[in-house]
């Protein structure tokens, strides 16, 4: 279920700037938003076609994620201490075949995802990918915050009309009001 970081374009630029990335996610973490009561946290950069005025402060992020072909969403996700992420499948409502990927940024400790019955642990400065339409939990059993940069790509033709908001999205939309928001006529 996992692919190595030589599985797509693009992905080893993340590991090579990994500590920028990392300076980028310190100086936003404090904005992150609670998803779930297991204490998983999200900062988004980009969602389909909602890009958020945040990302300007993730410039270097923002650049590398954006050179990822097929690209659809790239956050900050935090996972607090003996927090955990639920069993649950991503929304791929446009049939994309999308892929997920993480960038370990801080991972002190227990602290791994399980995909399709398949365990691997985060590594600060390394890459993954899993098929994130098949089921996957995460957890974190470390006395410290777990922190990756979470980004999904496309690997058939996108079409966004189908996608969906889902609900935590919506959710640090609402927090952070319209105006961090706005929309790429380009892409959608
Ligand atoms: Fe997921």
């Amino acid at each position: 279920m996992f692919r190595p970081v030589d599985s797509h374009p693009g992905l080893q630029a993340l590991e090579d700037n990994w500590l920028a990335i990392r300076a980028e996610y310190d100086s936003l973490k404090e904005v992150a938003t609670q998803y779930s009561p297991t204490g998983w946290y999200w900062i988004v950069l980009r969602y389909h076609t909602l890009y958020m005025k945040r990302r300007e402060l993730a410039p270097v992020t923002t650049k590398l994620c954006e050179a990822i072909p097929g690209i659809i969403a790239y956050s900050f996700t935090r996972i607090k201490p003996y927090g955990y992420v639920s069993p649950h499948v991503d929304d791929d409502s446009g049939d994309s075949g999308m892929m997920t990927g993480n960038l370990g940024l801080y991972c002190s400790g227990s602290t791994g995802l399980n995909s399709g019955g398949e365990s691997k642990q985060y590594q600060e400065g390394k890459v993954w990918v899993h098929d994130s339409n098949v089921e996957h939990f995460g957890w974190n059993t470390s006395d410290k915050d777990r922190a990756c940069l979470t980004f999904s790509y496309a690997t058939r033709p996108v079409d966004f009309s189908k996608s969906v908001v889902v609900p935590f999205i919506m959710e640090s939309l609402m927090n952070e009001g319209v105006k961090n928001v706005e929309e790429d006529s380009k892409t959608s």
